[in-house]
This record gives structure tokens, C-alpha cells and sequence, in this order.
């Protein structure tokens, strides 16, 4: 064991207990300190890799990069808070310009800036129903878009992320194309997609109508669910549901966009368009920042229809344009490192799935990568414990990681990751892979 926790974290997290409310925290005793770019120490001193992007935000480096800090500092002195929704500014304007050029041709949008993922998807959902005059929203089974009550309508993911809070706003939800637990026991692909067609046949057929449905809102890629990559076809599918409905269709960019799959949105992969792209996590550079772009085709919203008090908070445009800047000077550089690291990462696990039971599956694009772990192959019974303890033991040895669905480890390290520490984060990974896979099957 190599991280030593002392009095100070302990201490800490017992004030901790006393005065802030209990959020999602599940495990290990991690207080970060301060970071580098490429490591984060805790208040004890000790040296983390992280594979974490702590929670997706860090995708240009831990703690941001030199640029993205230096424009923050910057902006510190001059103007914090322009009152963007009541007053004029250029910095955001000319941010939208830049962001709104990440799209696809002819998106031709506009944005709206808010400050956090679920008030981005609040905000595609208000716009949905403005454009389309219509109330139901569709999303799947596994999906996460936040906790709001809005978007926890849509978020169908942890049971006790919802129980207590409804009922609801007016949504339904379909199965999600999760291929490694067909949630009709087929198999890809000579399913042919039939959980496409599942949605035709029930949740819009007998269920909502498809003239009173304004949008599907779904993750190209489940991030909280499991990490789950659903084939093309799926999403294309999809996306010809919700024409055929008249319906919109959202992307949930929140934690699969910001070139985490080495795209800058995840939808790209899919070749498919949406019309409402839902941003935030990474987008402000580490300052609490959300985004929502909609295609110009819809329109505008009536003003005073929808606003928020911080939206284009110029710290966040500060940290968010030196971020896109940075991304978009080192765009070939930055896409064929996220494509090598993660073709390292698939390759390594892949080599692990042969060597370890214990792990059932490994999926993902670019550095967007899961790993779900179960207790027998056969059966696929998820290995819930097991996961808390490798996600334990790689802490214990210096390595970040966070789960992900019931059973899954996420390896979502900074896109700027050296890859000779990427390789060290893959070996204590690895290590306690082997030890909880020998301590399951006793080897
Ligand atoms: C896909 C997706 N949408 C929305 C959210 C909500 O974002 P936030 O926690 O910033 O409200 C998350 C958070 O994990 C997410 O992963």
C-alpha cells in the first residue's frame, strides 16, 4: 500500500459529516489538495495518477492547463459577473460564435449558457416543448441528465436517485440499446436492432402519441449507467423515431462530448445530427459552466420565457474559451493522442478480459472507456462488491478511479495524459483486477 491517510483527512471528513448534507461520496477517503496537470495530491501529501478527469471535468489536464488558468486569473480582476441575461457583453457572444462553429454544417444555432449539466437539459427540455408546442418528453432506461426535477424525469438510472422525489413530468422511457444485457435477450446483430422497434411498437404506441411527444433526449454514449456504447444503428434508428414523430432529438453531451471520444461531440460517432446538444462538466475549463445549442432552424424562445442569474458568468467564458482555444490549435495532435491512448487502454483490458473471469466486458470510444466486472460470466451477476474494492485498492495505490452503472470501473483519464503515466495508472488497475479476480475465484 502506498497512499498513507492521516489525523487530517480523518478529521476533516468528520467536521464533513457534521455540517455538509450526505451526496454521492461512496468509498475511499480521497481529499485532493492541489494538481499539476498530471497528478493530483491529496492534503496528506500523497501523489495521485487519476483516471477520473474528476467526474469528466478536467479533459485538458488536471486542474486545466497554464492557458486555461492564466485567462480565469485574468478575468478575475477585470469583470466576474457581467449580468449576461439582463446586459450586454461580448465575451460570451464571442464564445457562442466559437462554440456554435463545433457544430455541424448547417446547424447555423443559437446558445444558451447556464451553470451546471442538469440545468443545460432543463433548459433543452423547456425548449423542446417551446418549439414543438408539444408536452412529452421520451428518454432510456440507463440514462442519467441530472438531478433537477426536469431532468430527473428523464434520468433513469439508480433507483435512489429518484424514489421519494416524483411524481414526475410528463416522460416515458424505452429500453436502451445495452448489448451486453440485451434487455430482450438478443444478441447484436441478428437483433436487428429490435429495441428500435420496441419503442414504435410500445411506449409510443401505447403509451404517449406521437403527436404529443416534443423530444428524445438521450446519451450517445451512458456515462452514470455504465459506460454503455449502444451500436450505430441504434442511435440512427432514433433518430428516425423522433422524425417520424415530428419530435426533436437531444443529445446529452454532458459527460460523452467535449472530445472525450476523441469527437467533439459524441454524436458524431454515429453520424447522426441532433437538434439540441446539452454541454457542461469539462466545457468551463473547471469553473461550473452548462451549455444548450439549439439548431437555428427552431427559432428563438419568447424573452423571459426561460434565464438564470449566472449564465455567461465570465469566469466560466474565461476558463471555457481558452479551453476550445486550446482545443482548437491542437485539434489533429490532441484527436490522434485521445485515438492511441485509447486503443492502449482497449488493448490492455482486452488482454486482462483473457487473463480475468471476474471481468464480463470492456467497451468504449477513445479515452471514454468502461470495464463492467461480474461474479460469473454466465450468469452475469454484477460484481458489486468486487468493483468498490478494486476502485479501493487502486486508491490505496495511488490511482483514481469511479464507477460507473451497478458493476463498472470508468477509465476516463485527462485527454492529455502522458502515456507513460497512463501505462503506470493501467498497471496498479491491473493489479488489483488480478487480486480481486484470484480472492473471487480463490486462485
Ligand atoms: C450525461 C449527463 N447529463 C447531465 C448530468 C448532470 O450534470 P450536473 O451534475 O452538472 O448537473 C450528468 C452528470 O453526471 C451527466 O453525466
Amino acid at each position: 500500500m502506498k497512499v498513507k491517510i492521516g489525523k487530517k483527512t480523518g478529521d476533516i471528513i468528520k467536521r464533513d459529516s457534521k455540517v455538509i448534507l450526505t451526496v454521492t461520496r461512496e468509498t475511499y477517503p480521497f481529499m485532493p489538495d492541489h494538481a499539476d496537470g498530471e497528478f493530483v495530491y491529496d492534503v496528506e501529501g500523497n501523489k495521485f495518477i487519476d483516471f477520473s478527469s474528476f467526474i469528466s471535468v478536467y479533459n485538458l489536464g488536471l486542474n486545466g492547463n497554464k492557458e486555461i488558468r492564466n485567462a480565469i486569473k485574468k478575468q478575475v480582476d477585470k469583470l466576474m459577473h457581467p449580468a449576461f441575461a439582463d446586459f450586454y457583453n461580448e465575451m460570451p457572444v464571442r464564445f457562442a460564435e466559437k462554440l456554435l462553429k463545433m457544430a455541424p454544417p448547417g446547424f447555423n444555432g443559437k446558445v444558451f449558457f447556464s451553470n451546471s449539466g442538469t440545468e443545460a437539459v432543463e433548459a433543452a427540455i423547456k425548449f423542446s416543448k417551446i418549439f414543438t408546442k408539444r408536452p412529452y418528453l421520451m428518454a432510456f432506461y440507463g440514462g442519467f441528465h441530472g438531478r433537477t426535477l426536469g431532468s430527473l424525469s428523464l434520468t433513469a438510472s439508480k433507483i435512489v436517485q429518484k424514489e421519494m422525489f416524483g411524481p414526475f413530468n410528463a416522460s416515458v422511457h424505452a429500453p436502451y440499446a445495452y448489448c451486453y444485457r440485451c434487455p430482450l435477450h438478443l444478441e447484436y446483430p441478428s437483433c436487428g436492432i429490435e429495441c428500435a422497434d420496441y419503442i414504435r411498437k410500445y411506449p409510443l404506441a401505447k403509451e404517449v402519441s406521437k403527436k404529443e411527444l416534443a423530444a428524445i433526449v438521450m446519451e450517445p454514449i451512458q456515462g452514470e449507467g455504465g459506460y454503455v456504447v449502444p451500436p450505430k444503428e441504434f442511435v440512427k434508428e432514433v433518430r428516425k423515431i423522433a422524425d417520424d414523430a415530428g419530435a426533436l432529438l437531444v443529445s446529452d453531451e454532458v459527460q460523452a462530448g467535449y472530445m472525450r471520444t476523441g469527437k467533439f461531440f459524441a454524436m458524431d460517432n454515429f453520424g447522426v445530427e441532433a437538434d439540441i446538444y446539452t454541454m457542461a462538466k469539462s466545457i468551463g475549463g473547471g469553473v461550473p459552466m452548462g451549455a444548450t445549442l439549439v439548431r437555428g432552424s427552431l427559432g428563438d424562445i419568447p424573452a423571459g420565457s426561460h434565464s438564470t442569474t449566472f449564465g455567461g458568468n465570465l469566469l466560466a467564458i474565461a476558463g471555457a474559451e481558452a479551453s476550445l482555444d486550446y482545443i482548437n490549435k491542437n485539434m489533429p495532435a490532441l484527436q490522434t493522442g485521445i485515438i492511441r491512448k485509447g486503443a492502449y487502454v482497449m488493448k490492455r483490458l482486452e488482454e486482462m478480459k483473457d487473463k480475468y473471469e471476474i471481468i464480463g466486458d470492456v467497451r468504449g470510444i477513445g479515452l471514454m472507456i468502461g470495464v463492467e466486472f461480474v461474479r460469473d460470466r454466465k450468469t452475469k451477476d454484477p460484481a458489486v462488491k468486487e468493483k468498490d474494492d478494486i476502485a479501493d485498492e487502486c486508491f490505496a495505490n495511488g490511482l483514481i478511479v469511479l464507477p460507473a452503472g451497478q458493476s463498472c470501473i470508468r477509465i476516463i483519464p485527462t485527454l492529455t495524459i502522458d502515456d507513460k503515466v497512463l501505462a503506470s495508472g493501467m498497471d496498479i488497475f491491473e493489479q488489483a483486477v488480478h487480486n480481486a479476480n484470484s480472492k473471487l475465484f480463490k486462485k
